[in-house]
């Protein structure tokens, strides 16, 4: 893999709105530091509003900035497993940190090309880590809002001629700023030279140069899919250097994803409703459910559900009976019930 970084050193990192902060002499600021009544990033704020400090539209302290950054961070780090995503996203932080003080130091910088292929089966978390992604380049001043436009060919591929390249610009000119995520983007590639979709990749590629240091452009689908399209679009190749590929869930990483689901919800799951909806990550002795975190997503709001119709009629209900989820509120939810049925009770 290789990974071409840029950096653009004359952006200044956007700056967040501080609470503010009382009226205070300035002679007074390194006692009230002194006796822990104000953290030193609030003094240097305070001799900043006195005048005392670097003047108004300097840069923030970089340590600031990389405190966001890593607050950012963080809600990556959350996700469960991920690991090589993670590594290459810590990586590409690195680089990109590393260019900016290169530059500030006067070195040569390198030119950053941060346009990516996503590969993996659905819900294995490619537009969740995006969407993380636009925000820590945000914050890295990498994209000035970092925000996510998750399209599909329908969305960029029209009926008539020039109807496409009108609908590629619009979606490209919303996402101006942040990150244009194309879902299955090996279906633009679809109806070979006459078909449309090579319209809108030409559009795209033209767009990725008009507005360089504006867009991420990630195109995301099924690996082998995804594989098949770089190898016969060399023009696409080219302009996207970063991979990603996004494996799917094994059942302990999924179990942990549906655990910080209902935890998220103040929901929890009694034993036996652990242990059966392992049964069912596994396969129930049929076959592992497709869909990753997007099935188990799907079975906990379902589960929800009919936990709801079951306590909405009970006599009494407490505050646990309100939390948790039983057993019986998955089986609906479950396929291939009866195969799981018959394995459950070890028949
Ligand atoms: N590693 C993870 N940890 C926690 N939740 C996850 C993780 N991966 C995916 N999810 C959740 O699963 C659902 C589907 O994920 P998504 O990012 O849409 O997958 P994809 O884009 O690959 O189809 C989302 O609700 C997301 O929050
Ligand atoms: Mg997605």
């Amino acid at each position: 893999m290789s990974i071409i970084y840029h950096v653009f050193p004359d952006q200044v990192p956007p700056v967040r709105p501080a609470p503010p902060l009382p009226p205070v002499r300035t002679d007074e600021i390194p006692r009230l530091v002194e006796q822990g009544k104000v953290t030193v990033a609030d003094a240097l704020r305070m001799m900043r509003s006195n005048g005392q400090a670097s003047p108004p539209g300097r840069k923030e302290p970089d340590a600031q900035q990389r405190e966001r950054v890593e607050e950012v961070s963080e809600e990556l780090e959350s996700l469960v497993g991920l690991c090589r995503v993670k590594k290459l996203v810590s990586e590409l932080k690195a680089f990109v940190e590393i260019q900016r003080r290169r530059a500030r130091a006067g070195l040569a910088t390198e030119p950053t090309v941060l346009h990516m292929i996503f590969r993996g089966n659905p819900g294995t978390g490619k537009t969740t880590v995006a969407r993380i992604l636009g925000k820590i380049l945000k914050e890295m001043s990498v994209l000035e809002k970092g925000h996510l436009i998750e399209v599909e060919r329908a969305d960029l591929v029209g009926e008539y001629i020039g109807h496409t390249a009108q609908k590629t610009r619009e979606q490209i000119k919303r996402a101006l700023g942040g990150i244009l995520f194309i879902d299955e983007a090996y279906s633009l590639a679809r109806g070979g030279e006459k078909d449309f979709g090579k319209e809108a990749i030409d559009t795209l590629v033209k767009a990725m140069e008009d507005h360089k240091d504006e867009l991420v452009v990630i195109l995301a689908g099924y690996r082998d899919e995804m594989t098949r399209f770089i190898r016969t679009n060399p023009g696409i190749k080219s302009r996207f250097p970063i991979h990603m590929d996004f494996d799917d869930y094994a059942t302990e990483e999924l179990l942990l994803i549906a655990e910080a689901m209902l935890e998220r919800r103040q929901y929890r799951m009694a034993p036996e409703a652990r242990a059966r909806l392992v049964q069912v990550l596994d396969g129930g002795g049929v076959e592992r459910p497709q869909g990753n975190a997007r099935f188990v997503r799907n079975l906990i709001e379902k589960a929800i559900r009919r936990q709801a119709v079951r306590l909405v009629s009970a006599e009494e209900c407490s505050r646990e009976d309100l939390m948790i989820i039983q057993v019986q509120d998955f089986a609906e939810a479950l396929p291939n019930k009866e195969a799981l049925d018959s394995s459950f009770r070890g028949t």
